[in-house]
């Protein structure tokens, strides 16, 4: 018997207090990967240990990497150089992690030994052909299940550095390349559609690779070395993004979340929630290893709908979800278009919202790309988060300002990336509790 775990979210607040969220789940995945390829000794702080990363970790381990966890939030990792990894005669499984699976995708692509990438229920679904294909342009040889995992990534191929023009803004299709850029010969440029998150270039440049980059492009020659380095990872802004609503929504909060991670391909969200009358303010902005940080203090307003800019949605992929409940919330009407990427997360956002909302009572339509979503008063109920961690957490800041209690199904993937989510949410007011089924394995 498989325990399915449920929560189940009343009105609370107001949400006071200050609070610090785990480390951005982006930024683990490359330090451990970086580090791995690196000559020496790595030290990462701050490191997210949620289920994603730690299957990363462990990967990295099963192909020869000495990684020691001398502390919650610590990983020590000994280099191993870029042709040090050795051959796994098991499956690498990658859990829920699209992010993990693609980009290793990239840098397996480089090797001379053969693996196999493998994922759960969720990530056996999502595409592949998007990495498979750029790959094989430099020269790899990917074998899938009709474009979805498990991958079987050829080794020993001779790469070759192109210019590819991506067809998706994705920031993991873009790391897939360039990672395995390091492995061909000669350069590898990627173009954008619209500019993504840039920390697998910072990252690079930030480990001694001689990589040029700017919004929305990426060149690098190949076949260079990496040094060791120590990384800091600032709090992941996704996982901010929760409180930052929830503070919002419910009337006299004010919350303080320190030191979060700021890229400006990150931030979207601030942008969308400010225009909507939202109070956020950063204070103390400071620089933590290449990257932006500041604390963020979010107080209660009034939102009013808005048309979601379509130049903000990269910069707020992962944030949907969330921005959907706010909406909920908002006076008038919501529009998201441009989106049609929520289609293939961890689950169909726009769909797993759109219903979950519905059952709580508030008009929410689909369309291909997006959602029209009319603000008015939620209540209680039963929704489905189909798995998905961001939609879990995302309905149980509805939760907040229902009219009864709103029981989420299917909600331990949120262990994936945001661990003692639960415990955090309730030390700042939120009344949130647990409830497990038993049910067949
Ligand atoms: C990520 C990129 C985004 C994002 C994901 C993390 C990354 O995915 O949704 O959570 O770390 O590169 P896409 O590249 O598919 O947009």
């Amino acid at each position: 018997m498989n325990a399915r775990l449920d929560w189940i979210s009343q009105a609370g607040g107001p949400l006071r207090g200050v609070l610090r969220v785990p480390g951005d789940k982006s930024i683990s995945h490359r330090a451990l990967m970086l580090a791995a390829l690196a000559q020496g000794q790595s030290r990462v702080s701050g490191f997210l240990e949620g289920e994603d990363t730690r299957a990363t970790a462990r990967i990295l381990q099963q192909l020869g990497v000495r990684i020691a966890a001398p502390n919650a939030g610590e990983r020590v990792i000994e280099g191993v150089g870029l042709h040090g990894l050795r051959p796994s005669a098991q499956p690498l499984d990658c859990g829920n992690a699209g992010t993990g699976m693609r980009l290793l995708a990239g840098l397996l692509a480089g090797q001379g030994f053969d693996s196999t990438l493998i994922g759960d229920a969720s990530l056996s679904q999502r595409p592949m052909r998007r990495v498979i294909e750029p790959l094989t342009t430099l020269g790899a040889r990917i074998d899938s299940s009709d474009g979805r995992p498990p991958l079987r990534i050829h080794g020993g191929m001779d790469l070759h550095g192109h210019a590819i023009t991506t067809a998706i803004a994705s920031a993991q299709i873009k790391s897939a390349i360039l990672l395995a850029g390091l492995y061909a010969g000669g350069v590898t440029r990627v173009d954008e559609p619209q500019p993504t998150r840039d920390y697998t270039e910072r990252m690079l440049q930030a480990f001694g690779w001689p990589i040029e980059f700017g919004p929305g492009w990426a060149s690098l020659p190949g076949r260079q070395s990496l040094r060791a380095c120590d990384v800091r990872v600032p709090g992941d802004f996704s996982s901010a993004a929760f409180f930052i609503v929830a503070a919002t929504l419910v009337p006299g909060s004010e919350l303080l979340v320190q030191e979060v991670g700021l890229n400006p391909r990150r931030i979207g969200l601030i942008e969308v929630l400010r225009a909507m009358g939202a109070d956020i303010r950063i204070e103390a902005p400071r620089q933590q290893d290449g990257e932006p940080i500041a604390d963020l203090r979010v107080r209660h307003a009034d939102l009013r709908g808005i048309e979601v800019p379509l130049a903000h949605v990269a910069d707020m992929i992962d944030e949907f979800p969330i921005l959907f409940v706010a909406a909920a919330c908002a006076a008038g009407v919501t529009r998201v278009h441009g989106a049609a990427e929520l289609r293939v997360k961890e689950s169909d956002r726009i769909a797993v919202m759109a219903n979950g909302l519905r059952a709580l009572g508030i008009d929410a339509q689909e369309t291909p790309d997006g959602a029209l979503i009319r603000g008015g008063g939620l209540r209680g109920g039963v929704v489905d988060s189909r798995g998905d961690h961001r939609c879990a957490m995302s309905f149980a800041v509805a939760g907040l300002r229902a009219d009864s209690a709103v029981r989420i199904s299917d909600c331990a993937n949120v262990a994936t990336s945001f661990p003692g989510f639960e415990a955090l949410a309730r030390g700042v007011g939120f009344d949130l509790e647990q409830v497990s089924q038993a049910q067949p394995a």
